[in-house]
Parts: structure tokens; sequence; C-alpha cells
């Protein structure tokens, strides 16, 4: 039996108060929508995928479609007034008799493929599913006048999510049940009909906190920061897919530079690094220009350029001495500039990845080293814009953020601290791979001991 996917994106976005509906927004260098039909795309049990849209934005979802390259049929059916006319819409455009449909809201690009496999799975034994969390807050049922009627128990009470999936004729019968009938007008899900006609019992499959609606202004800025930490999970590229590729690292002779040409190499990669130890200061223009064109003159293309170069040096800002200010900056900042423009020629031949490395004081500042975290803000500023720049010539550029690393740069700032309290170097490393090699723009990704999702 064959699985669709229907993406509700009909709605107008009323409630986030801007003028482009929330699924065409762009997060993380890509719309609303794009991030959750990827998912779809690339569920390997998703047969086909029905994107319903109002008339005014089919052509937008036309190019979206297009941009895509989806291997899976894609289609978009016209969507109605309401979400449940939406639905409808969907479902009616499915001509099989026997078939399995998953309904989601366009509005939750964090879907995982982990749920999609939960409610596959669940369909083998159920004719309708519900995904849902259960609510860390109390639920109150208020009176119109805002009095509490009653608090029942909050362990009753779980928060819907999509998709809600179903056996096709059951959520079809639900539909047409409720053409004549007044009170299922205001519906908002496809759930609430199966069980006001009693059709079959709906089980719920768990769901999780990513897995968020995107309906208000401030869900947009969340949205956004949870793309930072989603990114832990990256796409799930091996690392043997580097072989072949050509790396180049700058600040390749020691800490998590040496780890990635080590780790690479062992993986296939033909790497060269760069650092000052052969001569390369990357705040020197013409040093890192010549190190690319030599490299791509030896080797014939450039697929990853590697950025692990920084420097770090503690003290207020008053008492330290300028020179080594300016070098901080320059090494920090005008050296990623350096070696983004230079490597734009190269990476648009390749289709290749920029990667940098960040702080986690880039979101804020701290004293006593505030000019390495004012330039590491820097750097993440310029990953973003860089990323949109160049999207459109198919270059990705992200920014690892790891946690305080066992590097001698770390060693020499701050003494001997406890070795299990540090990231290893080599972890940085495979996550750093991995970035280069997934889909990602944009983002940066966090890398800490222990994973936090
Ligand atoms: O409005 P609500 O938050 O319930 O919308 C959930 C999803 O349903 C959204 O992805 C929205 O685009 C879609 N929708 C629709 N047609 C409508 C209204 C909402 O496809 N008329």
């Amino acid at each position: 039996m064959k699985n669709y996917a229907i993406i509700l994106a009909s709605g107008s976005g009323e409630r986030t108060g801007l003028n482009t509906p929330k699924q065409f927004l762009k997060i993380a260098g890509k719309t609303v929508i794009e991030h959750t039909l990827q998912t779809f795309q690339k569920h390997p049990e998703i047969d086909e995928i029905i994107i319903v849209a109002n008339k005014d934005y089919i052509e937008q979802v036309e190019n979206i479609i297009k941009i895509n390259n989806s291997k899976k049929p894609v289609k978009i059916v016209q969507g109605g007034a309401t979400r449940k006319d939406s639905s409808f819409n969907g479902i009616n455009s499915i001509k099989d008799t026997q078939a399995n449909v998953l309904i989601h809201d366009a509005v939750r690009p964090f879907i995982s493929s982990k749920i999609i496999d939960d409610c596959i799975e669940a369909l083998k034994t159920h004719k309708a599913i519900d995904v849902a969390i259960p609510s860390s807050d109390t639920i109150v049922i208020a009176n119109d006048d805002n009095f509490i009627k009653q608090i029942p128990e909050r362990k009753f009470f779980r928060r819907g999510q999509t998709p809600q999936c179903f056996y096709l004729p059951v959520i079809k019968k639900a539909h047409e049940l409720s053409l004549n009938d007044d009170e299922a007008k205001n519906v908002t899900d496809d759930c609430s009909l199966v069980l006001k006609y009693g059709l079959c019992e709906v089980y719920i499959v768990e769901g999780d906190h990513f897995n968020r609606k995107i309906t208000y202004p401030l869900d947009v800025a969340i949205a956004d920061k949870l793309f930072q930490l989603k990114s832990l999970k990256l796409d799930d590229v091996g690392l043997e897919c580097i072989k072949d590729k050509v790396l180049v690292v700058f600040g390749h002779s020691r800490g998590i530079g040496r780890e990635i040409c080590t780790l690479a190499e062992e993986y296939g990669a033909r790497v060269r690094g760069f650092s000052r130890k052969n001569g390369v200061d990357i705040s020197d223009f013409n040093l890192v220009k010549d190190s690319l064109s030599d490299v791509n003159k030896k080797e014939g293309k450039i697929d990853c350029v590697i950025n692990t170069a920084g420097v770090l040096n503690i003290g207020n800002l008053e008492a330290r001495n300028m020179s080594d200010i300016q070098k901080e900056i320059a090494v920090n900042y005008l050296g990623a500039i350096n070696i983004a423009k230079e490597s734009f020629n190269y990476l648009k031949e390749s289709k290749g990845s920029l990667l940098f490395y960040t702080s986690s004081s880039y979101t804020r500042g701290r004293a006593k080293y505030c000019t390495y975290s004012s330039s590491k803000a820097a750097i993440v500023n310029l990953a973003q814009a860089l990323s949109e720049e160049w999207a459109k010539f198919d270059i990705r550029v992200n920014v690892i953020n790891p946690e305080r690393t066992a590097t001698q740069m770390r060693f020499q700032n701050f003494g001997k601290e406890p070795e299990d309290t540090l990231l290893s170097p080599k972890k940085v490393a495979k996550v750093s791979l991995e970035t280069i090699l997934s889909s990602y723009t944009g983002q940066v990704i966090n890398v800490t001991r222990e994973d936090l999702f």
C-alpha cells in the first residue's frame, strides 16, 4: 500500500502579523515549507507528496519543487477556505482506493524522519493516528468570563502535533460525513472528525518538542535558534563520501585543524594544509590567494575549504596592547574574509563547502576576551550572509561551534583543566567533516561532549 504525504500549506498566516504566510518565510536559508518538504522527500517510505497551496502561491510552490529536484512525485492541489477544506482537497486528489495518508502542517518544519517512521509502523495496526507530546503546562478550562471552571489532572493532557495519519477510506469517510455537519465546520484537525463520527480509535504516536508549529512572530525567532540546535543531528552521510574530495585546511598544524586532516585522509580525501608553520598567515590576502591557487593547480579542483586558524588573547581591553588586538582581529575576522573571497571561484566550480569556527561566546560577549568573542560573533554573521549570497551557486557555508575543546590554544590561555570536562578535537573533526558533506547551509552546528537533544 502506498504512503502519501499531504502537506497543508494553504494558510494565510494571519497570526504572524507578517505579509508573507509563515510557510514561505525563510529560516536558516530555506523557506519553512522547503524544510518540511525535504524531510518527506528524503523518507524512503513516502511514495508521493501532495502540497496543498493557495492559488496565489502555486507558482512559488512550483519553483520550490523544481529547486528541490525531487526523486518522487510531488503534486500541487489548490487549498480551501479552511484547514479542513484544504485537507479534504488533498485527500480527494488521491485516486487509489487503498492507501495510507500522512497529513502534515507545512508550518512544522522540524518533523523528524523518526516520527514518520513511527507513524508508518503504527499504520500497520491502526487506522487513525495522531502525533502528540505530554503537556508540561497545566491546562485550565476557563469560563467565558475568565474564571477557571476546572483544572483536570495534567497526566491526561497531550499536545497534538502532526502528521495525523490514516488509512485513506477512513479519513475520506470522515470528511464526507462532515460535509453536511455545521458543527464540524470549525474543526482544526483531521483526527477530530474520525472521533466525532466514531469511525475508529485514534492511536497516539509520541511526537517531539522540536516538531513545533510556527504561528506567531516569536515562533519564527525560536525556529531559527532550533535549527541551530537541531543541526547536531546532521543528515546521515557516511564519511566515506569524502573519498577523493580535495580539502584545504587553514590552521592545519595543531588542534582541531590537525585532527580534521588526519580523519579526512583516513577516509581517502586529498588534503592540503596551511598555517604559519608553512608560512601562511591568513591575515595576508596574497598568501591565502597563492595557497588556494597552488592547490587548484596541483589537484585540479577544490571541494571544501576549512578555516580553523584563530587567535585568542585574554585581557581587559583598556590594558591590552593595540598591535595584539589588531593582529587578533586580522586573523580571526579579516582572515576569514580573505579565505571566503578567494575560495569563491573554486567552490562555485565544485559546488563546494566552506566551513568556519566560532566560539560559544558568540551569542554573548565575554569579559576578558571581548575582541575574541566579538570576532567570533562576526564569523557567524559572515557565514550566514555568505550562505544566502552563494546559495544560487550551490556553495554551502556553515560554522562549527565547539564547546571548550582540549586544544593547545585552550591550554595556553586557561591552563590545565580536567580532561573529562573538555571536548575532544577528534569529535569536532568528525562533526566538521559530516557538516561539509551535508546539505546544510547558513548553520551554526553546536558540538558538545554530550548530545543534548
Ligand atoms: O491555521 P493552522 O495553524 O491550523 O494551520 C495549520 C496548517 O494548515 C498550516 O500549514 C496552514 O498552511 C494549513 N492551512 C491550509 N488551508 C487553510 C488554512 C490552513 O492548508 N485554509
